[in-house]
């Protein structure tokens, strides 16, 4: 089987290089490669890349991430989250590739505190939500089989990260605010990218698999609360580490403007993903912590 991935760089993309390496022959590029386009920013010359080296999947893990800058770069927005997806999918159906995506949260308004499930309206709050959205209908729409995976809250252990700014605002300051007013489940990219792999593995054989699916830890929790959560833990794996934090005030998402607005509730309802494919979603906490023991 050969597997395409695009945005081999990424906080899932690198972990997608780990976990796909032995499901296929991978052809890992990023926007940069030469030997093959792998440029979201040049959906016609991606499209030949599929053409040319014939996947059987193709997994993309690129996207314009930036939310705030999205708003003021709507154009490339679109281009990277939908255009382009639009043009691999279309590829995809022409050669009979599977195509694997990943999409968001954010396509939801946020209102009330249900996890959104797969089928509810969606309902966009930014440009990043809207374009991420419109490349889920795109991909839809080319008839190509696919596999959507909207996640949320996304860590990596490589690169910055949520966990390891809030462990430096702690050494630095006696007194953090955290937005306590979003809810959601910090979701490991070593995660998404391990069920993927399962997941691709089965649809393979099972065609009616091809859908959108919602991925994110187990449990929940706001920003407040995840940030709680990895100063305890940091006390208890590192004693020793120099925190001089002894306050972490709850505070309104309204304490931080930011251009792009966000949803209030990011809960994912994941009942569907983990019968379809028999898969167990951990607890949040247990990635975390062990994001928090591979990085003290
Ligand atoms: N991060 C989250 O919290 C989150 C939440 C929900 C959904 N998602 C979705 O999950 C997927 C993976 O996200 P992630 O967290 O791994 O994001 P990420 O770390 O920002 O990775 C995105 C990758 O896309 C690449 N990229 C940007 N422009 C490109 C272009 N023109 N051509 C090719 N590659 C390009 C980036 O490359 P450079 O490094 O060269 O810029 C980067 O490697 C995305 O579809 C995202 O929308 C993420």
């Amino acid at each position: 089987m050969k597997i395409l991935l695009l945005g081999k760089n990424g906080q899932v993309g690198w972990e997608l290089q780990r976990s796909l390496a032995p499901v296929g022959e991978l052809l890992a590029l990023d926007r940069h490669s030469t030997d093959y386009c792998g440029d979201l920013s040049q959906p016609e010359r991606l499209a030949q890349t599929v053409r040319d080296w014939r996947p059987d999947v193709i997994v993309n893990a690129a996207a314009h991430t930036a939310v705030d800058k999205a708003e003021s770069e709507p154009d490339l927005a679109l281009c990277l989250n939908a255009t382009a997806p639009a043009a691999l999918a279309q590829a995809a159906a022409d050669i009979g590739a599977w195509l694997v995506h990943y999409s968001t949260d954010y396509v939801f308004n946020g209102q009330g505190e249900q996890a959104w499930q797969e089928g509810h309206a969606t309902g966009p709050l930014s440009v990043y939500g809207q374009t991420k959205l419109e490349g889920e209908q795109r991909i839809t729409a080319s008839g190509c089989q696919h596999l959507i995976f909207r996640t949320g809250w996304v860590y990596a252990a490589r690169g910055g990260n949520f966990a390891k700014t809030m462990l430096r605002l702690a050494a630095e300051r006696e007194r953090l605010t955290v937005i306590d007013d979003q809810h959601g489940a910090p979701t490991g990219a070593d995660l998404i990218a391990d069920v993927t792999a399962h997941a691709i593995r089965q649809a393979l054989q099972k065609p009616a698999l091809s859908g959108i699916y919602h991925l994110v830890a187990s449990g929940e929790t706001s920003w407040h609360g995840y940030a709680s959560h990895v100063i305890t833990q940091a006390r208890c794996v590192r004693p020793d580490l120099a925190l001089r934090v002894n306050e972490i005030a709850p505070v309104p998402t309204s304490s931080f403007p930011t251009p792009a607005q966000r949803p209030r509730n990011s809960r994912l309802h994941t009942g569907k993903l983990q019968q379809a494919f028999g898969l167990v979603l951990p607890p949040w906490q247990a990635g975390v912590n062990r994001l928090l023991t591979e990085i003290l």
